[in-house]
């Protein structure tokens, strides 16, 4: 693999090569790079889980970490995103982490530059690292995607979680139903109701109301929303015994759910983040061994 920059771009075997290689580095096996990288996390939009996950997941795998903070970057004073990460390519960079709020930011970065782009999330896009995080927990949970019911749940049309995991889910045979707000519905259809999902689906995938993104005021309330499309106690009640509740984090509490929910039985939010680590560590070795 030499970049990571969509869930489009990757074939069923190498979404099941990254998923075991990330199983086997969680298992302790030791890292197959034989030469010593250096890699640089650009985070132009906050994050917590991100950021920091990818930052343990090189260290574990012995990799040189720079320090960028975009808030002190030359990027304050107009230099390109290209100019930025051609000069990281100049100084000896091997790979670059990057989250940007435009749409397909690595477009431009894709010809006149030969370090590993690995996409930490584009604008509404994709989130191809979160989404193969996501892709392990399910299988480690059911050992399959073949036929398990996903429900993804919130703000469709502004997440990149949900694109990406819409897209790897259905390749990989699994059921994709969604349940939100009509105006948030985005490109997506089979709009479900609670009453219908909530007996049969195998994952209720909660998303987070995204205000950053939306371009007039929502209409919703936060007690509204949990009314409407959050995870109450009486919806959880309602779940099969095998279902699991999963969210990329972060959450707002009593908004998609319930805050006594956060880390219920079938929650599985914090194996998510813990999960994230090895298999951003398997990407990390998949985009550096050819190198
Ligand atoms: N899930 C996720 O992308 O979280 P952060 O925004 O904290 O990185």
């Amino acid at each position: 693999m030499k970049n990571l920059l969509s869930m489009n771009d990757l074939e069923i075997n190498e979404i099941e090569m990254i998923l075991d290689r990330a199983l086997e580095l969680q298992q302790k096996a030791s890292s197959s790079l034989k030469k010593q990288f250096t890699v640089a996390n650009l985070f132009f939009e906050p994050s917590t889980r991100t950021k920091l996950s990818f930052e343990m997941a090189e260290r574990k795998l012995g990799l040189h970490v720079l320090s960028f903070e975009a808030g002190t970057s030359s990027t304050i004073k107009g230099e390109s995103l290209y100019d930025t990460v051609r000069t990281l390519e100049a100084i000896g960079v091997d790979a670059v982490v990057i989250r940007h709020e435009k749409d397909q930011f690595y477009e431009e970065l894709l010809s006149g530059l030969n370090l590993a782009i690995i996409n930490a999330g584009d604008g509404t896009g994709q989130h191809p690292s979160q989404c193969l995080l996501d892709l392990y927990t399910i299988k480690q949970e059911f050992g399959k995607f073949e036929g398990i019911k996903v429900t993804i749940v919130g703000d469709i049309s502004h997440s990149r979680v949900a694109k990406s995991n819409a897209l790897a889910l259905k390749k990989l045979g699994a059921h994709v139903t969604f349940l939100c707000p009509p105006e948030w519905q985005g490109e997506f259809h089979s709009i479900s109701k609670w009453e219908k999902v909530l007996p049969t689906t195998d994952v209720i995938m909660l998303l987070r109301v995204q205000h950053e993104r939306h371009i007039t005021t929502s209409s919703y309330t936060r007690e509204a929303y949990h009314d409407q499309y959050g995870l109450t106690q009486a919806r959880y009640d309602q779940l099969k015994e095998t279902a699991i509740i999963m969210h990329p984090a972060p959450f707002n509490r009593d908004v998609e759910i319930a805050s006594e929910l956060v880390e219920s039985d079938k929650s599985r939010i914090f194996k998510q983040m813990h999960n994230g680590v090895f298999v951003r560590m398997a990407i990390l070795e998949s985009v550096l061994e050819e190198r």
